[in-house]
């Protein structure tokens, strides 16, 4: 398994390229199944989610490139699918397989999944996708540890979301856009990556209002075509390197980048003394705060401060002065980070889903566990201020969304290694 071997405590100066969002990746390469056109998506992240996805993808018999390998621009062609069905063996290294249930089961009659069970941040159940589904007329049966989906042609209904799901709306517009008349969502997510999936669905000829907003009206047509769309930038790997440069010194510009889906995220930053600037064509610029002051954060739905940044703020929280209350709210079990983090000198306390970060405190190198994508991202934060040597082992977890995290890294003065398994022999 590799690990990093960080060196903490070097300036970061120059820029870095933010991909594609994988987010936005994952349900727009399950929308090709939608139609028997070739579906081109560009701005495609080189990452480990994204190459279980086109793996899937193949084992249904879809026509994707190297699926080893996915190009940034990846064509996908679902026109002689035959296997209706995401097995274990996938869904259990990736959850955002369940994507699939919706296109499936809206073109063929008929869908598989196997459900992907709770993961290292809380339960995380889909009975909201499976609800919703069976609005839009489809019968269920959830046996075996499956999900199995089938309707000859989907109807259109009005459901509300009683919680704010992300792929349980993406899940559910996909399906609804080849459903026999009208579907409104409400209380649907309005991130940014439901948005963009939209924009490509409306693209191969889908009709969808009230894109952005919390509903979303959907006038079902008889069959969609192919299209080209390119993925928006990923907000969270931005996000991960304005903390990089916030907390490091020196001073980073980030390249196709897109600042208006940061809002929460700059104004937090801002609060707590980081300085950035949004110079247009989707560039910002991150300098080191002179002294980092304390605040405190919630984690939201889209608008608000996205969970997938509540580790790397963490991070940054034990280098303020100050204390900052981090409350989260969106998953019951996304502190494993803190733990780790406390092991390399941070003054944090967890009560329930509130944790209060007391700052700053000098951090330490020390070997630490990564338990999941974010919770790595806070820990090569942390790391990249400690003294001395960390090693983080499983990164694994890294490499499922952030592109060649260490390489970008490196190439701003950052000294990171990546220790394989056969350094160890
Ligand atoms: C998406 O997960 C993202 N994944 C997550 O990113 C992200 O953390 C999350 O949204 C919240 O923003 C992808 O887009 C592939 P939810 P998702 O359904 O859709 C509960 C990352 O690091 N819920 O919006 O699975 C659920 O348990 C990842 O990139 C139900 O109760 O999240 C949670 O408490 C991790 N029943 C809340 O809703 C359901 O049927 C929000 O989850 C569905 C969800």
């Amino acid at each position: 398994m590799d690990r990093f071997q960080i060196h903490g405590g070097r300036k970061l100066n120059g820029s870095v390229q933010i991909s594609g969002a994988k987010n936005a990746a994952l349900p727009a390469m399950a929308a090709a199944l939608l139609t028997a056109d070739p579906v081109v998506l560009q701005n495609i992240p080189r990452v480990r989610d994204i190459i279980t996805m086109a793996k899937l993808l193949a084992h249904m018999r879809c026509r994707v490139e190297s699926p080893d390998l996915p190009p940034s621009q990846f064509i996908i062609q679902a026109q002689n699918v035959s296997m209706h069905e995401a097995p274990y063996e996938l869904v259990k290294t990736m959850r955002a397989s369940i994507l699939t249930l919706g296109p499936l089961v809206a073109r063929f009659g008929h869908a598989r999944v196997s459900l992907p069970g709770g993961c290292a941040i809380g339960a995380r159940p889909v009975d909201l996708h499976i609800q919703a589904l069976e609005a839009l007329g489809a019968e269920t049966k959830v046996e075996h540890g499956y999900v199995e989906a089938r309707a000859k042609r989907l109807r259109g209904a009005t459901f509300r979301f009683p919680k704010i799901t992300v792929t349980g709306t993406e899940n559910i517009l996909t399906a609804a856009v080849l459903a026999d008349g009208e579907t409104i969502l409400e209380n649907a997510a309005m991130e940014p990556e439901v948005t963009d999936l939209a924009e490509m669905l409306i693209k191969m000829g889908a009709k969808i209002e009230g894109v952005g907003t919390s509903t979303l009206k959907i006038q079902g047509v008889k069959s969609l075509h192919g299209a080209t769309h390119a993925i928006i930038p990923d907000r969270i790997e931005a996000g991960t390197f304005l903390v990089a440069g916030a907390i490091t010194g020196g001073e980073l510009l980030l390249t196709n980048s897109e600042p208006k889906h940061l809002g929460a995220v700059i104004e937090t930053l801002r609060a707590c003394g980081v300085e950035i600037k949004c110079e247009g064509n989707g560039n910002m610029r991150v300098r080191a705060a002179k002294k980092l002051v304390a605040h405190d954060v919630t984690t939201e739905e889209y608008p608000g401060f996205a969970t997938d940044m509540q580790a790397q703020f963490m991070a940054l929280a034990t280098q303020a002065e100050g204390a900052s209350k981090v409350r989260e709210t969106i998953f019951e079990n996304r502190y494993m980070h803190a733990s780790e983090m406390m092991r390399m000198g941070a003054n944090i306390e967890i009560d329930g889903n509130l944790a209060i970060v007391k700052g700053p405190t000098p951090l330490s190198g020390a070997p630490v566990t990564a338990s999941d994508l974010r919770a790595s991202a806070g820990l090569v934060l942390a790391a990249l201020v400690a003294d001395n040597t960390t090693i983080i082992d499983r990164v694994y977890h890294i490499d499922r969304g952030y592109e060649r995290i260490e390489d970008k890294l490196v190439a701003v003065g950052a000294d990171i290694q990546r220790l394989t398994s056969y350094d160890d022999q």
